[in-house]
């Protein structure tokens, strides 16, 4: 199964690329697919279209375009499901300690990691992001 991660802006200004990659590789995950780019404003209401209309989508867009980031496929065993642990919640400042949100994020907008939520959710992202 494939899943698609986004490496966001703060991971990228924040030099932490190399160690959330080694959290997905250390489980047993392989990376099969992987580019830098920068988000316009299209790619994000594509990508994030089901935020389009939520109070937080200017200040999401406004982030999400503010640097590059890098776009991985990842493939494993119940990769969806798998990735979304390793993540953790949205908010980091409940995330918990161990996962990648839980050690190195304070907030529920900048929380480094973009991971689809569901299979579909994961095909459609792919397509965007690998055609
Ligand atoms: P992500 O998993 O990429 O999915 C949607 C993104 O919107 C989320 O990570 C956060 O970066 C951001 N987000 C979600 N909820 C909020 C919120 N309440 N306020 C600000 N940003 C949010």
């Amino acid at each position: 199964m494939q899943t698609l991660i986004l490496l966001k802006p703060d991971a990228v200004e924040r030099g932490l690329v190399g160690a959330i990659l080694k959290r997905f590789e250390e489980k047993g995950l392989q990376i099969v697919r992987m580019k830098m780019l920068c988000f316009t404003p299209e790619l994000a209401q594509q990508h994030y279209a089901e935020h389009v209309s939520k109070p937080f989508y200017p200040a999401l867009k406004q982030y999400i375009t503010s640097g590059p980031v890098v776009a991985a496929v990842l493939d494993g065993v119940e990769a969806v499901a798998v990735v979304r642990q390793l993540v953790g919640p949205t908010n980091g400042i409940e995330a918990p300690p161990g996962t990648i949100r839980g050690d190195y994020s304070l907030s529920n907008q900048r929380n480094l990691v973009h991971a689809s939520d569901s299979p579909e959710s994961a095909e459609r992202e792919i397509k965007i992001f690998f055609g």
